[in-house]
């Protein structure tokens, strides 16, 4: 059952697919005020109460004890004292209650933060939709919100195998030296990822001729090898005189403007950048189509990235830091000069006040930015997979972006941006799975290893064993640190045993995930949906349930040799190692030390469920389908 309420006049965000009757706020169920121009509402916490959702979010499955913020932020530190990721994932559940938000512009969320019992949601706006679900349990509150909201993205095949990528891979030599390292070792790989680096100065839909003379003939021999290349696409487009695509734009009106109308210019990687207003629908055609460029080059796969917007600095930011650093100079700078020199700076990305000064078009009227900010990267989302499905139909290409809001879960997947090689990110990952899983997002992963800074083998191992189930499995990390390819290292016979165990899974994983997109299920559910009366399934934050089958608890930390495990009921325990089964034991219920190798994968078999195992191979075109075997109890 949904309950649609709806206040003043909304934004249509196109999150929704199911019209639904509406009831004014009169009838809203929660205490609610209007505060200066904002909505405020709150309800109860009892005190052992769980409250999911929030999707790609800092911190835990239950979200209790913190703040967090709607707002679609490009910031690379994931660390526990942000409110904000790059997703604006408007979902929340509790007490057999789901509660979606329909509304582009910042929410701030206290879940039990200013008052341990009690929620406070404040909406920077009077115009909104927001649902209740109910159900008789979470999972079918989740079922019931996903038939409100359409059904996820499913991607290719191929898709499901191991992905490598790296900020950036400079030349189509160093791309075949990768499909090089990865045969030579006997590791398996689906896909290579091709950062800003291929393109003609980060201009979008180019390609830079001197590093790649022939993409489309790489492209081609990649794909008879069984790789599929996935280049990257950014959302700012390069400001210059005789680049076809930032003429186009310019002069068919289609960038974001500022207040007087001319076109707003931000910096991003290429320098200054239009901003493609991917609200309006004739601009999401004309972006879309550019796609075309790259897939006749029989690229097939793309990941769509800085969509926040991110921003480094706005034309007037610069200006203003600039201006300022001409005072300063030969000044002998006392402690706030010094720092007001700084700041002018390190304050110039990602400014609220520059944000501001955008304007977008919605039915041939103005709109700021600030109401509409998370459904820009959304929207761009939107505009490259309703390409694909026009062009080529369904499941065809693959699609991922950084920046979301629920709604362009039909469009494509996420991975969760710029981590860190830190041991804590596996377990922040782990816990975004099933929150982004209620939103709809089924085709998620982390950068395993981690993105920023040096990661060593053995995080790298545990991250892949928790990566081998993600439905993205991709290798990514950012320029400058350490090489994190799986042949890098010395013991590449404990990486080909991990990875392979990801190609012997791939029958079941892509049956539980098509599952779930079809029937609006949840791939990764937390322990206390299955358990709710059991006090520490419920508590659980560092173990998940994997379909109906099983479960999965990945180790988490250095320089240990396994991990605790709470076991809810009676499971089997099986350890997988490349081709072999290293260990099958039944476990009692309660809680268990387990030990696990670098080169091992831990499972736990539901009781009397099994998987279907297939032999592995190098790539999923490969792999031996029909030759399944039985994981059984
Ligand atoms: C952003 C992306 C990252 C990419 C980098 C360069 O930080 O999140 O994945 O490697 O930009 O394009």
């Amino acid at each position: 059952m949904i309950r649609r309420f709806v206040s003043g006049r909304p934004i249509v965000t196109g999150a929704v697919v199911r019209r639904l009757p509406a009831e004014s706020m009169d009838g809203f169920p929660f205490a609610h005020r209007l505060d200066g121009g904002r909505f405020v509402f709150s309800f109860p916490l009892e005190k052992d109460e769980i409250v999911y959702g929030l999707g790609e979010a800092p911190r835990g499955i239950n979200k209790r004890g913190w703040i967090y913020r709607s707002f679609c932020s490009d910031d690379y530190l994931h660390t526990e004292e942000k409110e904000a990721f790059y997703a604006a994932h408007n979902f929340l559940l509790h007490d057999g209650c789901g509660i979606f938000i329909d509304f582009p512009a910042e929410i701030r969320w206290d879940i039990g933060y200013a008052r341990a019992d009690e929620a406070v949601i404040t909406l920077d706006g009077e115009d909104f939709e927001i649902y209740l679900i109910f159900g008789e349990t979470p999972r079918a509150v989740v079922r019931e919100f996903r038939s409100l909201i359409g059904k996820s993205y499913v991607p290719p095949f191929w898709a499901f195998g191991f992905q490598q990528s790296r900020w950036s891979y400079p030349d189509a030599e160093a791309v075949r030296d990768i499909v090089r390292g990865y045969d030579e070792a006997g590791l398996p790989l689906d896909a290579v990822y091709l950062d800003i680096d291929y393109m003609d100065h980060y201009k979008n839909f180019t390609v830079d001729r001197e590093a790649f003379p022939d993409l489309a003939g790489l492209a081609a021999e990649m794909k008879a090898e069984g790789i599929h290349l996935v280049p990257i696409i950014d959302a700012g487009v390069k400001k210059e005189e005789g680049y076809a695509v930032y003429e186009e734009g310019r002069d068919k009106g289609y960038f974001c403007r500022n207040a007087d109308g001319t076109d707003f210019e931000g910096g991003v990687w290429p320098g200054t950048v239009g901003f493609p207003d991917f609200l309006r629908p004739e601009v999401r055609a004309w972006f879309g189509e550019k796609y075309r460029i790259l897939t006749d080059m029989g690229i097939d796969g793309f990941w769509n990235d800085m969509n926040e917007p991110a921003l480094f600095y706005s034309a007037k930011g610069l200006a203003d830091a600039l201006e300022t650093a001409s005072e300063m100079r030969g000044k002998n700078l006392d402690l706030p000069q010094f720092f007001a020199l700084k700041g002018a700076f390190e304050g110039l990305d990602n400014r609220r006040e520059d944000y501001a000064s955008i304007w977008h078009e919605i039915d041939g009227r103005p709109v700021n930015h600030m109401r509409v900010h998370n459904l820009y990267g959304a929207s761009m989302t939107r505009a490259a997979g309703e390409f694909f499905e026009e062009a080529f139909g369904k499941e065809k290409i693959l699609l991922i972006s950084r920046a979301s809001c629920i709604g362009a879960h039909r469009y494509g997947g996420i991975w969760f941006g710029d981590n860190h090689s830190w041991w804590q990110h596996i377990l922040l990952c782990l816990k975004m799975l099933p929150s982004a899983n209620m939103c709809g997002f089924l085709y998620c992963g982390a950068d395993l290893g981690g993105f920023g800074g040096n990661t060593t083998p053995d995080l790298l191992l545990r991250f892949l064993a928790l990566g081998v189930f993600t439905p993205l499995m991709r290798n990514h990390s950012a320029m400058g640190t350490r090489d994190q390819e799986c042949f890098r290292f010395e013991n590449t016979a404990d990486f080909r045993d991990v990875t392979r165990v990801r190609y012997r899974l791939i029958p079941y994983l892509y049956e539980t995930f098509r599952r779930a997109a079809e029937e609006g299920d949840m791939m990764f559910r937390p322990l206390s949906f299955d358990w709710p009366d059991d006090p520490l399934a419920r508590e659980c934050e560092t173990q998940l349930l994997l379909g109906d089958e099983c479960m999965i608890a990945p180790v988490y930390e250095q320089n240990v040799s396994g991990r605790t495990v709470y076991l809810p009921e009676e499971m089997c325990f099986v350890k997988l190692s490349g081709d072999r089964i290293t260990a099958k034991e039944i476990l009692p219920p309660g809680l268990h030390y387990i030990r696990v190798a670098l080169n091992e994968v831990p499972l736990f078999l539901k009781k009397g469920k099994s998987i279907p195992l297939c032999r592995p191979a190098l790539r999923t075109s490969r792999l031996d389908i029909a030759g399944k075997e039985d994981l059984t109890w």
